[in-house]
């Protein structure tokens, strides 16, 4: 049973990320053979400064590593170090109808924003596809979003199978219920292209500040609150405090008595502790980079040696060898 998700490193990762893909991913290497990659190809639709890439990719593996993931237990990669992913997405892209991708909501989500369409941003489902059939994968960890690139991912196994015979395994979506969908600082889904995320890493006086902004009703402190599971603050709270202290938080703003500016602080402090050990192993790693490098080269390694077999059995059965 294969697990494999991948982050594309367009900007600084936030706790809809880790809630929605990072910690089922690192979960998930309890039950052995994972494979968790940098999706630094995706970025090329969004981000088209060298420096920056580079710059967001090498963060991305240390927010990874400092988050939990071993590289003993887990492939972690670069997804450019294995460029066969661009073979199989071209194999794929053959089957593909022109009206599936344009189904794709993030495709047309994207267009509608006024952000003018490229190939890479219609062809982004049939790459994402690529990336999960090239490894064999069983299940892929991600958050709700990602269902419709999960199911197209399916349907391409699928044609390609019944094209030219079983080959590719087709894949399950892993979409937690409770973390599907993390609310952002302004209530809407967290994202880092909204500018309403709480990093998971960054400077503690600029967190505080962001966390301490979010804005709440007129109510005064004393009003007893109904709709305190509403609250975003409380909300939030949910992922980083034990469920018996939110559960006290929330019963007290239901019952007033407890204000707006106290419930954000307690939701600062708990979210600052809650990454307190990974933000002093991201210090540390930061403080090695070549040791990260050399992981990201033998993950490239041990990723690689199971894409040639699947490109292998690929090609042979397309008849390309
Ligand atoms: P963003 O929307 O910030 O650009 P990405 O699309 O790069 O985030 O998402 C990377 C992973 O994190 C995906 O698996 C995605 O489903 C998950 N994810 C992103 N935002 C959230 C969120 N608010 N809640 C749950 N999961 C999320
Ligand atoms: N498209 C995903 C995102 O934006 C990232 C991604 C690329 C991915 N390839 C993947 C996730 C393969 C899971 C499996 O979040």
């Amino acid at each position: 049973m294969r697990t494999l998700t991948g982050i594309t490193p367009s900007g600084t990762l936030h706790i809809g990320n880790y809630f929605g893909a990072m910690r089922p991913a690192i979960d998930a290497q309890a039950r052995g053979d994972c494979y968790y990659f940098i999706a630094d190809y995706h970025s090329m639709t969004s981000v088209t400064d060298a420096a920056e890439r580079r710059k967001n990719t090498l963060g991305i593996a240390l927010d990874w590593l400092a988050c939990g993931l071993d590289p003993k237990t887990s492939v972690f990669w670069r997804q450019s170090d294995v460029p066969e992913v661009c073979e199989l997405m071209w194999m794929l892209g053959s089957l593909t109808p022109m009206g599936l991708l344009e189904r794709a909501h993030s495709y047309k989500d994207k267009t509608a924003k006024g952000i003018s369409p490229n190939f890479g941003l219609f062809a982004y489902p049939v790459l994402m596809a690529a990336d999960i059939l090239l490894y064999d994968t069983h299940r892929v960890p991600v958050g709700k979003d990602q269902k419709q690139h999960l199911e197209m991912t399916r349907d391409m196994a699928i044609k390609f199978n019944e094209a030219y015979g079983e080959t590719l395994v087709v894949p399950e979506a892993e979409i937690r219920d409770e973390v599907a969908v993390i609310p952002g600082l302004d209530g809407q889904k967290m994202s880092k292209s909204y500018g309403n995320t709480i990093e998971i890493f960054g400077d503690e006086r600029v967190l505080r500040k962001k966390i301490m902004g979010i804005v709440m009703d007129s109510r005064t402190p004393a009003e007893p609150k109904p709709d305190a599971d509403k609250n975003l603050a409380i909300q939030v709270l949910k992922f980083f405090a034990p469920p018996d202290v939110a559960a006290d938080f929330e019963n007290r703003l239901r019952a007033g008595g407890l204000g707006y500016g106290d419930l954000k602080k307690a939701l600062f402090e708990h979210y600052w502790n809650y990454f307190a050990a990974a933000r002093a192993r991201r210090a540390e790693l930061a403080a090695n980079l070549d040791h990260v490098e050399a992981v990201l080269r033998d993950g490239a390694l041990r990723a690689r040696a199971t894409a040639e077999q699947v490109i292998g059995r690929a090609r042979r059965a397309c008849g390309l060898r």
